[in-house]
């Protein structure tokens, strides 16, 4: 198969970036990928809102830009952060047009939420499934463009460069390149290649690396540990978020619900097992400090307590506007026993988000040519040591945009379409060779790395670290490397597979920039470095 424009993932990035080029671009094919249903994504989970300034009365691009600066504590890129804060409000206004429905008050003002390191409410929210409906949106618009093809249940496997080739490929390689993309087709079990002239990554997070996370099934890092297999660069992983309040459920593994921040923006309190109302003894924000220190503070009660959560008190909120914001979360408690206007809601820190991820430039450009990535898997500088609670979302539309604007000009540079024969020939490219390889015969080997995996990075590169535990992980990873490669090479490739492979590269990535890194900074905090070091730096791999 061959495409003018590939689009890995159909996420609010993806999508955003394929309508776009299909809007410009007419005459070309845009085909988008997606390994699961069209909507399983971590977009689809997002519940706070995204941070615009829509509010210039009381608000201000310097505001947030400030607010942004202070969360990532010293490391964001200002450029960056002021692209995506002046260009985000376009952005926003952009799909309210196609379509997005956020909440209005009485007078229809849009009613602005107010979240973790925020100096101003400026969070435009649908009740508390923001994400929702801005997928809803976008897979709509999507579906008018006939220019685009959305496949889902197609597993990408490896983007194809030279190395597929038979070339040597190093990451000192000058001028590596992207020529499409090897995939397993799901229906059939059949690997396919796909040649295409222009590359977006739009693959999402990594949650799954560890034990209890917010995000869906589907957020295994493929993106990232794609692009370090292929030798481009990828920065910055060690700063992995830590949402500080999950739903706690004992014995629910997998996917934690989440009660967003927004809950505390309108005054929720969170209180140890003794009902002590803890922050103000860990920051003068208190229950809305940035996320790092609200996880930190909370990862501390428990210790201290010996417990495996805190709580979120909502008693005392109006809880007639609760159940108006929140429905979403109103009904789950509710449907496990809490009603939350009498009962607190039992809350511990889970993965959430991944601020580093595949390097990228001022337009979405990766280190690999013809290749662009955006969204979550992307590190373009915005967030540096720690996000500022909703910016993701915004960081997706604006640089999904920046991405398709350079995507557009480098495709008339390069001469003819795959499609007619021109650019990238498809015979060029071998088909994935399989050969020596035999069918899976116990799926435990993979399902058990998984949870050795989740339970390492969980133990020994969580909240708190420190030499002697990264050291551990470090060990242990390296044996669920070797092990999970030999059965990659004896063994016909599933997306299982692939998945915990893709999650132990990134387990590996997250550890290693954390050895790295000697200093405690942002989402990095390591009892062996607690200070902050005087030297800025990025930590590339
Ligand atoms: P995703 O939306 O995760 O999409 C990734 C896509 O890539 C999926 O379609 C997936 O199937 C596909 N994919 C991945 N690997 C492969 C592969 N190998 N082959 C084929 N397809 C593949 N941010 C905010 O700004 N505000 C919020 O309120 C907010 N709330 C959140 C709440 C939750 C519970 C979670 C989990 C996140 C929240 N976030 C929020 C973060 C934000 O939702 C995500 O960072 C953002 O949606 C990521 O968008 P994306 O398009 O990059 O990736
Ligand atoms: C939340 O709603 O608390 C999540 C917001 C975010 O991750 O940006």
């Amino acid at each position: 198969m061959q495409t003018d424009f590939l689009v890995i993932g159909s996420g609010i990035a993806g999508l955003t970036y394929a309508l776009k080029v299909a809007q410009d671009c007419p005459d070309k094919t845009i085909t988008i990928l997606t390994k699961a249903q069209s909507d399983e994504t971590n977009t689809k989970y997002a519940q706070g809102g995204v941070a615009g300034v829509m509010d210039m009365d009381h608000d201000s691009f310097e505001k947030h830009i400030e607010d942004t600066l202070i969360a990532g504590d010293g490391l964001c890129n200002r450029k960056i952060v002021e692209i995506v804060v002046k260009e985000g409000v376009e952005r926003i206004r952009e799909i309210i047009e196609w379509g997005a429905k956020f909440d209005k008050d009485k007078e229809g003002e849009y009613t602005l939420g107010k979240e973790g390191g925020h100096s101003e409410s400026r969070i435009l929210h649908h009740k508390d499934v923001t994400g929702k409906e801005m997928e809803r949106t976008l897979l709509t618009a999507i579906k008018n463009k006939p220019n685009i093809n959305l496949i889902t249940h197609c597993f990408v496997v490896d983007i194809i460069t030279q190395h597929h080739l038979g070339f040597l490929v190093t990451k000192a390689t000058p001028d590596i390149a992207c020529y499409g993309v090897y995939v397993i087709n799901m229906q059939t079990n059949k690997i396919e290649k796909i040649i295409s002239k222009i590359t977006l990554l739009a693959a999402g997070g990594n949650g799954q690396a560890y034990r209890t996370t917010t995000n869906p099934a589907i957020a295994t890092g493929d993106g990232v540990a794609m692009i370090y297999r292929a030798k481009g660069r990828i920065e910055n992983m060690e700063f992995i978020q830590f949402h500080p309040t999950a739903l706690y459920e004992a014995g629910v593994a997998g996917q934690s619900f989440l009660i967003t921040e927004a809950v505390r923006g309108d005054g929720a309190i969170l209180r140890n097992n003794k009902g002590e109302a803890f922050m103000e003894r860990y920051d003068a924000r208190k229950d809305l400090a940035p996320r790092d220190i609200v996880a930190r503070a909370i990862d501390n009660e428990m210790k201290v307590a010996g417990t495996e959560h805190v709580f979120l008190d909502c008693r005392h909120m109006d809880i007639e506007k609760f159940v108006h914001h929140f429905p979403n979360i109103y009904e789950k408690c509710r449907s496990i026993g809490i009603d939350v206007s009498m009962q607190m809601i039992p809350v511990a820190p889970a993965a959430h988000y991944s601020c580093g991820g595949i390097k990228t430039d001022e337009w979405g450009r990766t280190s690999i040519n013809n290749l662009y990535a955006c969204g979550e898997c992307a590190s373009t500088g915005l967030h540096g040591a720690n996000r500022l609670a909703s910016n993701s979302l915004l960081e997706a539309m604006v640089f999904a945009h920046r991405c398709y604007l350079d995507a557009v000009k480098k495709t008339e540079e390069l001469h003819g379409s795959p499609s007619t024969g021109g650019g990238w020939r498809e015979t060029a490219v071998p088909d994935w060779n399989a050969s020596g390889t035999t069918a899976p015969k116990e799926m435990i080997l993979i399902t058990q790395s998984l949870k050795e995996l989740q339970l390492l990075m969980s133990d020994y590169v969580g909240i708190v670290r420190t030499n002697v535990r990264l050291a551990r992980a470090m060990k242990r990873l390296d044996l669920l490397h070797e092990e999970t490669e030999a059965l990659y090479q004896a063994t016909e490739i599933s997306p299982q597979l692939c998945e915990v492979r893709n999650l132990i590269t990134v387990g590996y990535l997250i550890t290693k920039g954390a050895q790295l890194r000697h200093e405690s900074r942002g989402l990095h905090f390591n009892t062996d470095y607690p200070y902050k070091s005087d030297r800025l730096q990025n930590v590339v791999l």
